[in-house]
C-alpha cells in the first residue's frame, strides 16, 4: 500500500519557508560562494540581463521579487525610484501599483534623454502611473517636487538605486526618510558594494568603505525610525541589497 502524502496546511508551509530560509542564512559555506559567484558574475554585467515590458533592469530579479512582496504587503500610495536608468524598474513599479492600487510611481534621475522618456511613456495605463522628474535627487527642489506630489501622505515606499557613494546615499536617505510612515520601507540599493572588491571593469567613485551599506550603517545609528528587516533579505540567496530592506517602525 502507498504511504499517503502529508500535505502541509498554509500555517505549516509559512513556518517551514522561514526555517528553511533561516538555514540557508546559517549556512556559511553557502552565504561564502553566493559572494563569490556575485563578484565573479558581475565581471559580465549580471545584474543589466533581466527587463520589464521590454526595458532593461539593473537590478538582480530576486531583489525585484522582494520589492514586490513588499508592495503587495504595504501597498504603497507612491512610490519614489531615484535612479532611473532604462527605466525597466520604473514599469515593474508602476505595473504592480496599477494592480493593487496606488496613485503615482515617481522616477528620479538626473540623466533622461527624450527617447528615453518616450518610451518608458509608451505603456498606456502603466505608463499613466508614472511622473518622471528630470533632475539630482539631492537638489532641494527635486525634494519639493516631490512633496508637492505626495503632499501630506506617508505611504511612501522609497527606492535608492542613484549614484553609490557615502556622501550621496546619506544625504538621500535623510532627506527622503521624513517622507516613508510607519509600515513602509526603503531599500537602500547596492549595498553590496561593501563587499565586492574593487572591479576594474567599471571606473566608479565608490567601493568598499564608500558605498550604500557604509551610509546605511550611519543612518541607522543615527535615527531610530527604521529597523532593518532581515526577514525579507534572509529568503533571498543572491541579493544586492545586503541590511538594505528598511523598514519604518514609527512616526514621528
Ligand atoms: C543603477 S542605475 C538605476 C537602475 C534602476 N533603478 C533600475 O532598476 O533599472 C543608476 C541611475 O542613477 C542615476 N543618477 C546618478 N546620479 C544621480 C543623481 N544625483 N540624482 C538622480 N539620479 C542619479 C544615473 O543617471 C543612473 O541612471
Amino acid at each position: 500500500m502507498t504511504k499517503k502524502k502529508k500535505l502541509f496546511t498554509r500555517e505549516e508551509f509559512e513556518k517551514f519557508r522561514l526555517n528553511s530560509a533561516k538555514g540557508m542564512v546559517a549556512d556559511k559555506k553557502l552565504q561564502d560562494d553566493v559572494i563569490d559567484v556575485l563578484v565573479r558574475a558581475d565581471k559580465y554585467n549580471w545584474i543589466h540581463q533581466a527587463t520589464w515590458m521590454g526595458e532593461p533592469l539593473l537590478n538582480l530579479p530576486q531583489d525585484m521579487f522582494a520589492i514586490q512582496e513588499i508592495i503587495f504587503a504595504t501597498k504603497p500610495k507612491y512610490i519614489i525610484e531615484i535612479g532611473v536608468a532604462w527605466g525597466g524598474g520604473l514599469l515593474f513599479h508602476s505595473t504592480l501599483l496599477k494592480a493593487w492600487g496606488g496613485e503615482k510611481v515617481l522616477g528620479i534621475d538626473i540623466y533622461m534623454p527624450d527617447d528615453l522618456k518616450k518610451r518608458i511613456m509608451s505603456h498606456g495605463e502603466v505608463s499613466e502611473k508614472i511622473e518622471l522628474i528630470n533632475a539630482s535627487s539631492i537638489e532641494k527642489n527635486t525634494v519639493e517636487k516631490v512633496e508637492e506630489i505626495i503632499g501630506d501622505c506617508r505611504d511612501v515606499l522609497v527606492i535608492l538605486d542613484s549614484h553609490h557613494t557615502h556622501e550621496h546615499v546619506i544625504q538621500e536617505l535623510n532627506l527622503y526618510s521624513p517622507l516613508v510612515g510607519e509600515g513602509q520601507y526603503i531599500v537602500c540599493g547596492d549595498t553590496i558594494v561593501d563587499f565586492i572588491p574593487e572591479q576594474e571593469h567599471r571606473d566608479r567613485p565608490w567601493g568598499p568603505g564608500n558605498n550604500p551599506m557604509t551610509a546605511l550603517q550611519q543612518f541607522l545609528s543615527e535615527n531610530d525610525r527604521f529597523e532593518v528587516d532581515k526577514e525579507i533579505e534572509n529568503k533571498l540567496l543572491f541579493t544586492c541589497n545586503p541590511s538594505g530592506f528598511i523598514k519604518c517602525v514609527k512616526n514621528y
